[in-house]
């Protein structure tokens, strides 16, 4: 792994925290060109700092991924300081906490899918010329809710679910591996699905019944929740091979193989898991 991230051009949307700044402070002894990208420009320069300071050579780009001109301001700041891009790592999110009968504003539903799917859509639409030429490859953060349901989740669920069947899509149309379709193969795409995660905003900013941000809670986090360090080193090993899909943890795998072919008994199991942090 020691070279394979050496000088390769790595742009990764939401780095400003969570799992996106543990990306790439992970990634970032390997010495690679990062091109950080979110709203909250003082906690991504905390990143980029960092990640400089490892050995990374960091652009730090304010911008919004459900604004068309700031994905546009990204292609153009990193192929006008690095001229290509390797990696396109898609992880800005947001989520949701309510059941869906006592929400009160439906406009959260439209944020989810800006955020989760059309993001990607766009930048992937945007950064699709410069990934065909590297023979690149898009990583999207998805999560375990893109392949099954749980409760108050359903707007994240339902944008995860879309962006897994745009990548699964795409990956037919691109990749080297398994691609039948168009001339042009050689993009990759590895789709990451991970359990809760353990030290990120996610559930802070979650929109709550009424579209606001839930902010702190009190609720401890699932014992089964994994750390960022943790899923950054699988994730890093996962774009080394070029995996099509990481399940983190794995035996979560297990879970979807059951959601398709005993559904009751995989929502049961869900309920369950819910019940017991509730
Ligand atoms: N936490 C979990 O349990 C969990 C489990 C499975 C999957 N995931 C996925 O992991 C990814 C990262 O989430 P996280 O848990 O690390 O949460 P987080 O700490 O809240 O990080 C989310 C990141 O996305 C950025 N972001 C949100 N909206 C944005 C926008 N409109 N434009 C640009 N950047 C935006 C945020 O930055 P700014 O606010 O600075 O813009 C932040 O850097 C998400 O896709 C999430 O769905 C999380």
């Amino acid at each position: 792994m020691d070279t394979m991230f050496l000088n390769k051009n790595i742009v990764i949307t939401g780095a400003s925290s969570g799992l996106g700044a543990a990306l790439a402070k992970e990634l970032a002894s390997h010495k690679p060109n990062l091109i950080l990208f979110s709203r909250n420009i003082d906690k991504l320069k905390e990143a980029a700092k960092f990640c400089n300071e490892k050995g990374a050579n960091v652009i730090s780009v304010q911008g919004d991924v459900t604004k068309l001109e700031d994905c546009k301001r990204l292609v153009e700041t990193t192929i006008n300081n690095f001229g290509s891009v390797d990696h396109l790592v898609l992880n800005a999110g947001i989520s949701m906490w309510a059941k869906f009968d006592e929400v009160t504003d439906l406009s959260l539903f439209q944020k989810l899918i800006e955020t989760n799917y059309l993001s990607a859509v766009r930048l992937v639409h945007l950064f699709l010329p410069y990934l065909k030429k590297s023979k690149g490859l898009i990583t999207a953060i998805s999560s375990i809710q893109g392949e099954i349901a749980v409760p108050y989740h359903s707007g994240y669920v339902a944008s995860k679910h879309a962006l897994t069947g745009f990548l699964n899509t795409l990956r037919m149309e691109l990749s080297a591996k398994g691609g039948s379709v168009g001339k042009d193969k050689g993009v990759d795409v590895m789709l990451v699905k991970p359990h809760w995660l353990r030290g990120t905003d996610l559930r802070k900013n979650a929109f709550d019944k009424n579209g606001n941000k839930i902010g702190e809670t009190k609720k401890e986090h699932s014992k089964e929740s994994i750390s960022l360090q943790e899923c950054s080193r699988k994730i890093l090993k996962g774009m080394v091979n070029r995996k099509r899909e990481l399940v983190i943890p794995g035996k979560l795998k297990l879970l979807t193989i059951l959601s398709l072919l005993l559904p009751n008994l995989a929502e049961k199991i869900v309920l369950g898991k819910l019940n017991e942090q509730e």
